[in-house]
């Protein structure tokens, strides 16, 4: 994808190197994630999570990726609520390890799942969210051909507090 960096479908073999990636990162990630209990960050917690998560790809409605550097797993990288129908639309989450920040990963992440949406999965549309103090991550929306569509009030449960989101969608048949 990006500096030899590997985007893989998450398997039930990720788990250790999942946990310990949220262990390195538990701090870092704190202000842009839902309040966590402990045991998300065990490799139990983390298989748990990994089932559910594989459970939902089964029934269609779940991309959940990991970025991969050779060694470690450096980050996630996910489409939810995948509709099909009329609505062709998924949302997008994505995090890069807080070693790996600056070098256009999550850049190239993006593009590289915005590709996939749209011509392995047949995708109309992707939506993300970001919290209002977070350039970065609205960033590489903007760069990855995202447009900003509104401010949802109160829109997610972020570090413990419903907090407002900038709201945008990459339309997906439409050229960057
Ligand atoms: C946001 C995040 C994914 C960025 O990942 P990354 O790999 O460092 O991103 P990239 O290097 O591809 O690009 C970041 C861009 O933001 C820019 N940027 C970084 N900090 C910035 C700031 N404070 N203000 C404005 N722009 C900023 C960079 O210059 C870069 O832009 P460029 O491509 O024009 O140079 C990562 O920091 C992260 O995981 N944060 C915590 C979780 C999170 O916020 N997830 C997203 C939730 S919506």
């Amino acid at each position: 994808m990006l500096h030899g960096i590997q985007l893989a479908l998450v398997s039930p073999v990720d788990v250790p190197a999942l946990a310990a990636a949220y262990q390195r990162n538990r701090n870092y990630l704190a202000p842009w994630e839902p309040l966590r209990p402990d045991t998300f960050f065990t490799v139990e917690g983390q298989r748990a999570v990994i089932e559910a998560k594989l459970a939902l790809h089964q029934a269609s409605s779940e991309m959940p990726w990991v970025l991969f550097d050779g060694k470690r797993i450096i980050g996630t990288i996910t489409l939810t609520g995948i509709v099909r129908g009329p609505f062709l639309s998924a949302n997008l989450g994505y995090w890069i390890d807080g070693d790996y920040a600056g070098r256009g990963i999550g850049t190239a992440a993006v593009n590289a799942v915005v590709d996939l949406a749209r011509t392995r999965l047949g995708l109309h549309r992707i939506q993300a969210a970001t919290l209002l103090h977070n350039p970065a991550s609205q960033r590489i929306l903007n760069t990855s051909g995202f447009a900003q569509i509104g401010l949802a009030p109160q829109y997610l449960k972020i570090a413990g507090r419903w907090q407002d989101h900038l709201l945008f969608q990459r339309i997906l048949e439409d050229p960057l």
